[in-house]
């Protein structure tokens, strides 16, 4: 079967998941996260994220990231991300519609936010006529595949609650960048202060379900509330727990992480070699952005699934997954030489 560089979503499921999904398949018990394996899974998370955690797992990333805003807003209130950030560009308005809130986006070359952002947009505070900064989103890896330092992130909080402000990290590839980093996912979130975390499984194996994980342990009333409102409390809830105690105890979140990053390195490498082909930002994680002359990545497409990101610079996008081989890498890049030797 041919593999995509469209989206680590395109990936199909880890074989221990679905080892694990088989196993949590017998008998009879509890629904709503009332059963065995969710309060497992809810203490592995702790062993992981320090012990004042609580998980909420639900569908999807959009759910997740819904509800943690949710969680620290007032509709009165706003959202401070970047103008690349998923919940402003790619969740169909869902933050707006669910919760009342603006989203507050920042201009950005490198699809970071920055303390200066934040102290910029937090000038008009208690000001009736304009909508309240209350909440700072920051994706970790960023949508550019880039990833913010344990510094940079505690720079960030510092400022953020120094102006009052909470701050929810959309962590879809907190994963890839915690590989990346060398990091424990504690070292990426609640030791930086973290206040509330969208914790991804789906683009690293898992079939579906994110986590809302809570940090801060002032937001744990309203996400109990609001998740069933947010439509995102799964009644057999122990199918997205089952995959989330085998994706933490048996360090896959790492393996699969680690393996997917390296596969991006190996693409880029490769292609940094060709002639016409430049490399437009540094791959840390999962995914490269590379320019490519028109004539080549049009034909490319036949064969290979990918996204053209930017159509005016012929930039692509490549997202490797968990199980891209380097033998596939190695066939992409070849076809690749081919259409540019013409
Ligand atoms: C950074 C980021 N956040 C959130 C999501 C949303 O996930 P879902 O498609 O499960 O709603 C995605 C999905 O691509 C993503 O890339």
């Amino acid at each position: 079967m041919q593999k995509s560089f469209g989206s680590d979503n395109h990936s199909g499921v880890d074989p221990r998941i679905m080892a694990a999904l088989t196993e949590a398949n017998t008998g009879h018990v509890p629904g709503y996260g009332g059963d065995f394996l969710t309060q497992s899974a809810a203490d592995c998370f702790k062993s992981h994220f320090g012990v004042q955690c609580e998980v909420f797992f639900v569908f999807n990333g959009t759910g997740a990231n819904v509800l943690s805003i949710q969680a620290c807003c007032q509709s009165y209130q706003a959202v401070i991300s970047s103008t690349d950030a998923h919940i402003h560009t790619d969740e169909c308005g869902a933050a707006e519609k669910f919760t009342g809130c603006k989203i507050l986006a920042v201009p950005t070359a490198d699809s970071k936010i920055y303390p200066t952002d934040i102290l910029k947009l937090t000038q008009n505070i208690m000001d009736r006529h304009h909508v309240q900064p209350r909440l700072v989103s920051l994706t970790q890896a960023t949508e550019l595949g880039l990833v913010y330092s344990p510094q940079e992130l505690l720079e960030l909080t510092t400022t953020a609650k120094r102006q009052g402000l909470l701050v929810h990290m959309d962590g879809a590839r907190l994963s890839n960048a915690a590989a990346h980093l060398g990091c424990s996912l504690r070292e990426l979130t609640t030791d930086v202060g973290i206040d509330i975390l969208s914790f991804g499984g789906t683009k690293n194996g898992l079939m579906h379900g994110e986590a809302v994980v809570v940090l801060n342990p002032a937001l744990v009333k309203n996400v109990h509330y609001f998740q069933k409102q947010a439509l995102q409390l799964p009644s057999k809830m122990r199918f997205i727990s089952a995959q989330f105690l085998a994706y933490l105890k048996q360090n896959i979140w790492y393996d699969n992480a680690l393996h997917a990053n390296s596969m991006a390195a190996l693409i880029a490498k490769k292609l940094a070699a060709l002639p016409m082909i430049k490399i437009v930002h540094p791959v840390a994680c999962n995914e490269v952005f590379v320019s490519v002359p028109e004539h080549v990545y049009r034909p490319l497409q036949d064969k290979w699934h990918f996204y053209v990101w930017d159509h005016d610079q012929h930039i692509v996008r490549l997202v490797t997954s968990f199980d891209t081989t380097a033998q596939e890498v190695e066939q992409f890049v070849d076809d690749v030489g081919v259409l540019i030797r013409g």
